[in-house]
């Protein structure tokens, strides 16, 4: 029995959804530790689909207990709407099989409207954010004028904080972003029916994963994004408002750094990446959109067609750094089949100057001309080799020599989206 997070080493959209759910087979636990509903999976049962943007794939299971950490910015009508949508895939959620930390904070309308209000303003230099509020709600609790989940549960407190902020934020709207006010009486109704409707899920999330991790339970912490949109160690400002990185995972949770036994990280076979910021290895050519349209690379949050290049390793290095990874999960490996050649970016040349790793200045970012490896594809189809042995050689020197830059061993490569198209070789819940 183990605890092990998983996080992405790229942009985001790493494919995390499927290691996840093949992870979630042996874990009793899984909670989520930051972002909220910029994030989003699509996963297929029985034939049928359903995306998820806020609830751990977890929930899917019947056996399984879901937690949303007090990192998590919470949007309650999303997440009721993802409730009701479970109900009608035939999945109830009972409050035994999901806790939401009664710490997390809450996406109320105005934050909603200043995200969509401030990126259309800004022209070029656009984040190119979800729209969902989730920088304005994690800049309400950094200033201490949030509203958390317990608010929602009780009336007094809710109004004192509602007015306590919505002068400022219906100045901001009216004057600034000439748009109508938020009213005050129509929201605290709103909300405090959401927070009638969720009650019986509030709880607290630290107390019970310690209590499970101290009954040698099997915890998976489910990052989202990436760890370049990190707030502090991406490439800001194009980044997401909280941090990506496996560290967060704990403060995210409650949860001490001495009780996490591995690290996983999920590197797409390629690189992608949505929104405005730089991005080295980008293809803007027939290569980047064959990619795009064999690999389905379009948001499950916004549908947005998503960037597409080469692998970078500057960028994955980077990440095994930053979350002090023990393992990687490769996937999308089948998506490269049929290139004649593919390439991989092993250093920049930048200035005159070689890097390795990404600088923090986006404009010398920008500047990086990746230095490739090129190595030989392969044509044969490997959705169905499940032994990495069985893998067409060119395949196998591609792994290899993410291997042998990055410096770490594959516990999973992935070779077509289903749960049964993996290659296994350690499985990280036997740490
Ligand atoms: P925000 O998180 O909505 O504020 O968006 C900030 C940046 O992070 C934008 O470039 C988004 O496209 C990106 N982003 C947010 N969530 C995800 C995700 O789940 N996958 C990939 N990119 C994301």
């Amino acid at each position: 029995m183990a605890t092990v997070v998983v996080v992405g080493t790229q942009w985001g959209d790493e494919g995390k959804g499927k290691v996840v759910d093949l992870l979630t087979a042996r874990a009793d636990y899984v909670a989520r530790f930051q972002g909220g509903n910029n994030a989003g999976h699509t996963l297929v049962v029985g034939g049928k689909k359903i995306i998820l943007h806020l609830t751990p794939s977890g929930i899917l299971h019947p056996d399984k207990v879901c937690l949303i950490g007090n990192g998590v910015v919470v949007d309650p009508k999303v997440l009721l709407e993802e409730l009701d949508r479970l109900r009608d895939f035939g999945v109830g959620v009972a409050p035994e099989k999901l806790v939401i930390s009664a710490y997390a904070h809450v996406i109320m309308p105005y934050h909603r409207r200043l995200d969509l209000a401030r990126e259309n303003r800004k022209g070029h230099g656009k984040i190119g954010t979800t729209g969902r509020g989730i920088g304005p709600c994690y800049e309400d609790k950094v200033a201490r004028t949030g509203v958390r989940i317990h608010h929602l549960l009780d009336e007094t407190t809710l109004r004192r904080r509602l007015e306590a902020v919505l002068d400022e934020k219906n100045f901001l709207l009216t004057h600034y972003y000439r748009q109508d006010p938020v009213d005050l009486e129509a929201t605290l109704d709103e909300y405090l029916g959401y927070g009638r409707l969720l009650a019986p899920y509030v709880g607290d999330v630290s107390a019970r994963l310690n209590q499970a991790i101290s009954e040698r339970r099997s915890v998976l912490f489910e990052g989202a994004q990436g760890t370049h949109l990190d707030v502090d160690h991406g490439t800001y400002p194009f980044v997401t408002s909280s941090n990506t990185l496996a560290g967060n995972a704990c403060c995210g949770s409650g949860v001490g750094p001495t009780k996490i036994d591995h690290v996983v990280g999920i590197m797409k076979a390629y690189t992608t990446r949505v929104g405005g910021g730089p991005f080295p290895t980008e293809l803007s050519d027939p290569i980047g959109e064959r990619i795009r349209t064999c690999g389905g690379e379009f948001g499950s949050t916004t549908g947005r067609p998503r960037r597409c290049g080469w692998l970078d390793l500057c960028v994955v290095k980077d990440a095994v750094r930053l979350n002090g990874l023990a393992t990687l999960a490769v996937t999308k490996l089948d998506v490269l089949t049929g290139l004649p050649v593919v390439r991989m970016a092993v250093g920049y040349r930048c200035d005159g100057t070689v890097l390795d790793g990404l600088p923090p200045e986006i404009d010398r970012i920008e500047r990086c001309q990746p230095i490739y490896e090129e190595l030989q594809g392969w044509e044969e189809d490997i959705r169905n080799v499940r032994r990495f042995d069985d893998l067409p050689t060119a395949a196998r020197r591609y792994l290899e020599a993410v291997q042998d830059h990055v410096g770490l061993p594959f516990s999973i490569v992935s070779v077509g989206p289903g749960r049964e198209e993996t290659i296994m070789l350690k499985d990280p819940f036997d740490s």
